[in-house]
């Protein structure tokens, strides 16, 4: 009988631990869902063109040093709204999302290589030192078009 009852403690202790466990992964879970991490945050892939900012792609200014480029991708385009430009020296802030299947806002000659996931807004800031035309091109397989989906940025001085 007094084993019995140590038994009852160690399982009710046992219990008590899992179900503390559950609601800490639980609690965290549902955090983590609320506050993204890493400039990462999740859309409705099917409500893109009516969730801002993507329902306005393009550049916008957002202080003297910074702009925000708002692209939105899908079989087989770009969406950057009127042609993309940026002046250089200045933190350009890409915000790019997708309507369908992955891509990627790859510009040539940099280190700008994002992978775009449905559901997902992908944020990259990059400062460009030279001005010119930049080629962004789609590294991530996409379908029959997908050797034809780019477009291209132009740093003005
Ligand atoms: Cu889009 Cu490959």
């Amino acid at each position: 009988m007094h084993l019995h009852k140590y038994e009852k403690i160690w399982l009710t202790f046992g219990i008590v631990c899992l179900v503390a466990f559950l609601s800490i992964v639980g609690v965290s879970a549902f955090a983590q869902d609320h506050t993204p991490a890493g400039g990462m945050h999740t859309i409705d892939p099917e409500k893109v063109r009516e969730t801002a900012p993507f329902n306005e792609p393009g550049v916008k200014q957002l202080d003297d040093d910074t702009y925000q480029a708002t692209i939105v991708a899908s079989a087989f385009a770009y969406d950057e709204g009127e042609a993309l430009q940026v002046p250089a020296g200045k933190e350009i802030i890409f915000k790019v999302t997708s309507t369908d299947v992955v891509h990627s806002f790859t510009i040539d000659n940099t280190n700008v290589n994002m992978m775009v996931v449905p559901g997902q807004v992908t944020t990259k800031s990059y400062t460009f030192k030279e001005p010119g035309k930049y080629l962004i091109i789609c590294n991530e397989y996409c379908g029959t078009g997908h050797h034809y989906m780019y477009t291209e940025i132009e740093v003005t001085e």
